[in-house]
């Protein structure tokens, strides 16, 4: 894992100093609320419905146990003892008090953390792939390319007011855990021997995004090598500031930019302004040199792995087996199959803990005891290092195979081991109504209220893999456009509404979702759901994923069981809302 050197520590530490000063000048009334909201702002601070909420940054998900253990401390000390992690590998805390901001802020520059650039018009915290450096499906570590990119895009003053907030996502793998094709700019790496000597290159996505417009990403330069990165990005990045909709905050992303001018004339403006200064003659100062890549990929290295043999689920199975009564032999068997991972190295695997227990927690929750017991765990079974996923859960990345047992009991403790990771009960959901002022309607109820309809673990495996996304509105936190099943709340005449969309998937075939109909009441939700889940079971051949039935068929037989018996309401009647 990247240790800061003294330049990044100076950078977090006068940043906390920096921020102190504003803190004190807000409360004495120095500062009015319109001049301190942009610097509360570049240090992650929103003001929510309820409080202020403090977003931080976990760089491309990576997170080790002395972090975890701090981010439990806050949740005790400045928060209600819990975080929210989020679809982009940041984690949010809800009801912090302005005053105690630069605290927390000083509290997170001891353990190498941050939350700058987690809001803005800047480039984002960069996401990658939760599993890397360790996915079975791997070409390439991506690790060491976000650091350096972590690096470069940090405090970058030509990019700190470009049109709209900018993210970045980057995949090594043949599988992408990414949702690359949602971000302003998705980077594919990969190595082809007769590209760049066999060395690193990218293919670089342009132009998705979520949101009101959701659109796919587009494939606008393949093989770049991986030293020419920054210049590259740079001009990619100066055609956006300088086209992009200032004028229009619906249309300032630059997915507008690229769809209007088309991806082919994105691309040939990109390549226009790279070569104003990077070509033949000069090469930008900007390049990545083999001893920055140097530099910063040793700190990736891999961890001390023992020479162990590789062991099949059925030798996992019969390990397990002598010493677990009838109920947890199933338990453990459904963990195995849903929660654990393949691994590059033979005799380990990768586990995802579930937070998405049902309905006892809002998805993505993390209590300060689960925060420090996972702590706990990764320090004992991982390395002292952990992940975290786009779809809010957490990952030890490197756990020995015979270990698997015992990591499963004391996880289940801490209510971390639901075997429900890519079932229809691991819910992404944003904060919502709840938290989020921004909200059409609540999130986290309808999670809550799916969660607990579809309880019975036999049947969500029998259903097998379904993705259900839910946002609050049309901002699309909660990736409702990607999930085979998307809920958006929307508002009517000011009461909470909720839309269905079928059809969007994440991962390698993205798509994004279809509305299906007119919006149903709160209280609606879950028979919708299983009324599209029943039409998914009867129509479905051997082993058909529910993506793969909604393809074949269409809308039309799961909108007409949807409708069946909901969404007939007259629109002035009032009723509905989940509490
Ligand atoms: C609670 C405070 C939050 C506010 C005020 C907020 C605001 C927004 C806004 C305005 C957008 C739309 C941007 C656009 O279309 O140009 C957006 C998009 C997005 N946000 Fe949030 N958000 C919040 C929390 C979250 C949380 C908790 C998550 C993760 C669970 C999240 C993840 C995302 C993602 C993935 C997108 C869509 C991707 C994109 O197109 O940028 N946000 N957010
Ligand atoms: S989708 Fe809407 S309601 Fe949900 S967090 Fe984003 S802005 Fe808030």
């Amino acid at each position: 894992m990247y240790k800061y050197d003294h330049i990044d520590q100076t950078l977090v530490d006068q940043r906390v100093i920096q921020f102190q000063n504003q803190v004190e000048r807000r409360l004495n009334g120095t500062l009015a609320e319109e001049e301190f909201r942009p610097l509360r702002l570049q240090n992650g601070l929103y003001h929510q419905r309820h409080a202020y909420m403090l977003r931080i940054a976990i760089p491309y998900g990576l997170l080790s146990s002395k972090q975890l253990r701090t981010l439990a401390f806050i949740a005790d000390k400045y928060d209600r003892g819990y975080g929210h992690f989020t679809t982009r590998q940041n984690i949010q805390f809800n009801w912090v008090e302005l005053e105690k901001t630069p605290d927390i802020l000083a509290e997170l520059a001891k353990v190498e953390m941050h939350a700058i650039q987690t809001s803005g018009n800047c480039i984002r915290n960069i996401t990658s792939d939760a599993f890397a450096g360790v996915a079975a499906d791997e070409y390439v570590d991506p690790r060491p390319i976000c650091e350096l990119l972590r690096q470069w895009s940090t405090l970058h003053p030509e990019f700190a007011h470009l049109p709209r907030k900018f993210k970045f996502a980057i995949n090594g793998a043949k599988e992408d855990r990414t949702v690359l094709l949602c971000h302003d700019v998705g980077i594919e790496l990969k190595k082809n021997p007769a590209i760049n000597n066999g060395e690193l290159t990218a293919d670089i996505y342009a132009g998705g995004g979520m949101g009101r417009t959701p659109i796919l990403g587009s494939l606008i330069k393949q093989g770049l090598p991986w030293q020419v990165l920054p210049s590259y990005l740079t001009a990619l990045l100066r055609v956006y500031n300088r086209f992009g909709r200032r004028d229009n905050l619906y249309k300032a992303r630059i997915k507008i930019l690229v769809k209007a001018l088309g991806p082919e004339e994105f691309a040939r403006q990109v390549e226009g302004e790279w070569a104003n200064f990077h070509n033949e003659a000069k090469q930008s100062k900007d390049n990545f040199t083999q001893a920055e890549w140097e530099r910063v990929a040793k700190h990736f290295t891999k961890p001390n792995y023992k020479d162990l043999t590789e062991l099949s689920d059925e030798q996992l199975q019969s390990h397990a087996d002598s010493k677990l009564n009838a109920s947890e032999k199933i338990g453990f068997t459904r963990w195995l199959e849903r929660n654990v991972k393949p691994h590059q190295v033979p005799g380990y695997a990768s586990v995802i803990l579930s937070l998405k227990p049902h309905g006892t927690a809002a998805p993505g929750d993390a209590t300060s005891a689960q925060m420090n017991a996972i702590a706990d765990l990764a320090d004992q079974y991982s390395f002292g290092e952990l992940r975290v996923t786009h779809e809010q859960n957490l990952v030890l990345a490197d756990v020995e195979q015979m270990e698997l047992l015992n990591l499963w009991r004391a996880a289940k403790n801490y209510n971390l081991v639901l075997p429900n990771i890519g079932l229809l009960t691991d819910i992404i959901a944003c904060p919502g109504g709840d938290f989020c002022s921004l909200a059409n309607a609540k999130s986290l109820p309808i999670a809550k209220a799916i969660q607990e309809r579809f309880d019975d673990l036999d049947y969500l495996h029998d259903l097998g893999d379904i993705t259900l996304n839910i946002s609050g509105c049309i901002n699309s936190c909660g990736h409702h456009h990607v999930g085979n099943i998307g809920v958006l709340g929307v508002d009517k005449d000011g009461e909470e509404w909720y839309q269905i969309t079928l059809g969007g998937d994440q991962g390698n075939d993205a798509s994004i979702g279809k509305v299906i109909g007119p919006s149903f009441y709160a209280n609606e939700i879950p028979d919708v759901m299983t009324s599209l889940i029943n039409t998914y079971v009867e129509q479905r051949t051997a082993d058909e994923p529910f993506i793969d039935t909604y393809r074949r068929l269409g809308v039309a037989p799961f909108k007409e069981a949807a409708y069946r018996n909901n969404g007939k309401h007259s629109k002035e009647s009032s009723k509905g809302a989940i509490a």
